[in-house]
């Protein structure tokens, strides 16, 4: 099964969660800082999974870009599942959160979401994430 993990991360925390979560799919997952990636050749992909830090209640304006970029016939019917990093203080709540919007992006697209987007929690703007979240 080939799998790409693409992740965007400021502080290390959501790049520490990207390389668990390929680590623990498959021996060969290919885990890609999304700089690293380009977004027109994604074809051939069993799995896609797609991870941000929530920024002011969205993905980072990288992945945001990226996202941009993905093409409609190279994702669609592609499997794909999509997380974040956040705060778990309620109030930033109001503005949303990064994995949902990463998820609609995808789905408008054609994407196939296997699972709904997954949060993983930090201490703080620059992590340490929570305990129990790796
Ligand atoms: C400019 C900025 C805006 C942020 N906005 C939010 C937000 O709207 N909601 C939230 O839960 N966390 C917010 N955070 C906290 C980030 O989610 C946190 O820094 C991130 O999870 C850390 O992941 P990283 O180490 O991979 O960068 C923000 C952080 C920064 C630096």
């Amino acid at each position: 099964m080939r799998v790409l993990v693409v992740y965007d991360s400021v502080y290390g925390n959501t790049e520490q969660i990207a390389r668990a979560i390929g680590g623990a799919i498959a021996n060969d997952a290919k885990i890609f800082h999304v700089k690293e990636v380009e977004p027109s050749g994604l074809k051939g992909i069993d799995l896609l999974i797609i991870g941000a830090p929530t920024q002011g209640g969205r993905p980072t304006p990288a992945m945001q870009d990226f996202l941009k970029k993905v093409s409609e016939p190279d994702i669609r019917g592609m499997n794909v599942a999509t997380f974040d990093t956040r705060i778990s203080a309620k109030w930033v709540g109001i503005f949303g959160y990064a994995a949902g919007r990463i998820a609609r992006s995808l789905k408008k697209k054609g994407g196939n979401l296997l699972l709904n987007p997954e949060p993983f929690f930090v201490e703080g703007t620059r992590g340490p994430l929570k305990e129990g979240e790796l």
